[in-house]
């Protein structure tokens, strides 16, 4: 079936797209935050920040379904579950946002469900790939930054709270960061890239502003928050 919404939408005009992603506690939120608040300083048409699953109501109810239920679910139930909110979100939110000029910055998108489901899940990360590019492949993020931090540090950052799939155990957080890894060192993937994820928040943020401004041409109106990455 089509996914494809934007084929009468020009291609200026529109709003840049951008993921954050990595394992548990790496600083997803800490850093779409601050990046959506520049995103939204530099216009010209502003930011929307948006969590997968979540956002929408449908994405709110299945979150708490997948992440604080009791139920055990395979991987297979995990991933069509995710698929049906990252759609949902796509056709409901983002691409409108986009079309609109807004720049949309999303925490978690398709690498999530390629080393969580596809790889540490046992899945397989083909059958993952072509159920998320079958219902969830338009609009594709402009970037999809993996924020990598290894997951004992990442464990340390996050302190003692865990959702049901953060309580699978280091092990599995393991798996999911190593396929992260593989995951932006396929060489087709041009628009995903890691980001190294240690230290400050300071300095993350840097890292994240210089690869948005990378693909968008530096920063476009007169902000305080300049590309230092070195
Ligand atoms: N660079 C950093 N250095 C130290 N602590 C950080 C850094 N970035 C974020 N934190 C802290 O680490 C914790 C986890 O950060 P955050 O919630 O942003 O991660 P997350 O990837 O969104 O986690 P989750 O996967 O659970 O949603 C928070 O308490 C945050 O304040
Ligand atoms: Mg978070």
């Amino acid at each position: 079936m089509s996914t494809d919404a934007t084929s009468t939408v020009p291609e200026t005009g529109r709003g840049l797209f951008v993921v954050l992603d990595g394992v548990d506690g790496c600083g997803k939120s800490t850093q779409a935050e601050r990046l959506a608040r520049v995103l939204e300083e530099e216009g010209p048409g502003g930011c929307v920040h948006v969590r997968e699953p979540g956002t929408t109501a449908l994405g709110e109810a299945l979150r708490a379904l997948l992440l604080d239920g009791r139920e055990d679910l395979d991987a297979g139930t995990e991933a069509l579950l995710f698929a049906a909110a990252r759609r949902h979100l796509l056709v409901s939110e983002i691409e409108p946002a986009l079309a609109a000029g807004k720049d949309v910055v999303c925490e978690r998108f398709h690498a999530s469900t390629y080393a969580y489901q596809g790889v540490a899940g046992g899945l397989g990360a083909a059958t993952v790939l072509d159920l998320l590019g079958t219902f969830a492949d338009r609009p594709a993020p402009d970037l999809e930054l993996v924020l990598d931090l290894d997951p004992a540090s990442a464990g340390e950052r996050r302190g003692a709270d865990s959702d049901r799939i953060e309580a699978k155990g280091l092990d599995f957080q393991r798996r999911v960061a190593a396929a992260y890894r593989e995951y932006t060192a396929e060489p087709g993937r041009t628009r995903a890239h890691s980001i190294d994820a240690r230290g400050s928040e300071d300095e993350v943020h840097a890292r994240v502003l210089a690869a948005v401004h990378a693909v968008r041409g530096g920063a476009r109106s007169g902000t305080a928050s300049r590309n230092s990455e070195d």
